[in-house]
């Protein structure tokens, strides 16, 4: 009986002998190093699959979705998000590759908001239009920093961050909780809570680069896209939100019917022209609770993504500032419209509309944020 014992414990610690002292560790949670911060604070990356063949990685740098693997009508699986391979590519992102965007994503005019009375002023750190403007979350927004993440239910992960009181210009400490959780009947659902000891504003937004045929180097003006929005929001030369909320019928951003997106993605129309393209956020059909509020379909792969949410609003941009300037997974370089982005969302500028759905927080409420990708081929 003895003897029976001893040989496995013989073999595990020889095994345990032989491993590299820099092999990465998966424990039983499939969690792993996946490198440093430039402070030398260790970064965690855990790997969700289902019983279908998806895989999700994601990593406590910036509580990003750092892929997202799954078949195409054939069976055969694909990465399908833009990103890097390294936790290092990942700390050069500045195109919020997979990122949890906040504590306000979409644009703020001016970087500036008045908030029972009081202005508060935010970093002007995009400019489109040659317009300086608020975007993300600022200079160091929450897909900068390094969150903490530990496994969550069944198979899921939970990242917590908080942010402090004047950080990047907002007030209010906010305990920030993002989770994401892979189900066997192929959703990826991303939630996140918010709760404030001071009024703040907060918009927190998931920013991944999708291309569903897998292959990083084609268009996605092949896309079929479908948005439950009957409304957009048009806005000024510098991409902030007139105020005015316009009927989609009879233009470009008309996809209450399946369009494919390269079909009118150059027309003569002055918010595609502001946009450089397909950059605005739709207003969605009115609803309770969590609803279906896009859809997109790869024609070749057969690849479906079903996007449902709780939020009332969606950006789709097109991917029209990839210019193929840095290197992402392999070496490719994104081209322009190479993969586009749908961010369930508040309305942009809504802190400066006061018509615009309230996305003030109070200390003793709750900002809650449901965004569940579907995937699926046909
Ligand atoms: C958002 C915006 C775009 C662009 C990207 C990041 O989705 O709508 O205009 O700023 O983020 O590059």
């Amino acid at each position: 009986m003895k003897t029976y014992l001893i040989i496995p414990a013989m073999i595990l610690a020889l095994a345990s002998c032989q491993k590299p002292a820099e092999m990465k560790t998966t424990d039983a949670t499939n969690q792993e190093v996946f490198g440093k911060m430039p402070d030398g604070r260790e970064v965690k990356i855990f790997t969700l699959t289902n019983k279908n063949g998806l895989t999700a990685r994601v990593t406590e740098y910036g509580a990003i979705l750092v892929s997202m693997e799954t078949p195409d009508k054939a069976g055969k699986t694909a990465d399908i998000t833009h990103g890097y391979d390294t936790l290092e590519g990942w700390l050069t992102n500045t195109s919020y590759l997979g990122s949890t965007v906040g504590r306000f994503g979409n644009r703020i005019k001016d970087g500036k908001f008045a908030l029972d009375g009081k202005v508060y002023t935010l970093a002007t750190n995009n400019k489109p239009g040659g317009i300086p403007c608020h975007l993300h979350g600022g200079l160091k927004g929450f897909d900068k920093v390094l969150w903490s993440g530990k496994p969550f239910g069944d198979n899921g992960v939970e990242f917590t961050y908080v942010s402090k009181d004047g950080e990047e210009g907002y007030p209010g400490n906010l305990t920030v909780k993002t989770t994401y959780t892979l189900n066997d009947d192929n959703e990826l659902k991303w939630e996140t809570t918010a709760t404030t000891d001071a009024p703040t504003i907060v918009n927190i937004v998931h920013h991944s680069y999708w291309n569903l045929s897998g292959d990083p180097t084609t268009s996605i003006n092949d896309h079929e896209l479908t948005l439950n929005a009957p409304h957009f929001l048009p806005t000024d030369t510098g991409l902030i939100p007139t105020g005015e909320i316009a009927p989609v019928a009879g233009t470009p951003m008309d996809f209450t019917n399946p369009m494919i997106i390269g079909e009118r993605v150059d027309a003569d129309f002055e918010a595609l022209k502001f946009g450089g393209g397909y950059d605005h956020c739709w207003v969605l059909e009115k609803g309770e609770g969590v609803r279906l509020a896009a859809r997109i379909k790869d024609p070749e792969s057969g690849r479906v993504m079903e996007v449902s949410t709780d939020q009332p609003a969606i950006q789709f941009y097109g991917g029209n500032f990839l210019d193929g300037s840095f290197a992402g997974k392999g070496g490719v370089k994104y081209a322009k419209r190479s993969a586009l982005c749908l961010e369930t969302e508040g309305f942009p500028d809504a802190p400066n509309k006061p018509a615009f759905p309230s996305c003030v927080l109070r200390p003793g409420e709750t900002y809650k944020h449901v965004m569940i990708h579907k995937f699926s081929a046909e």
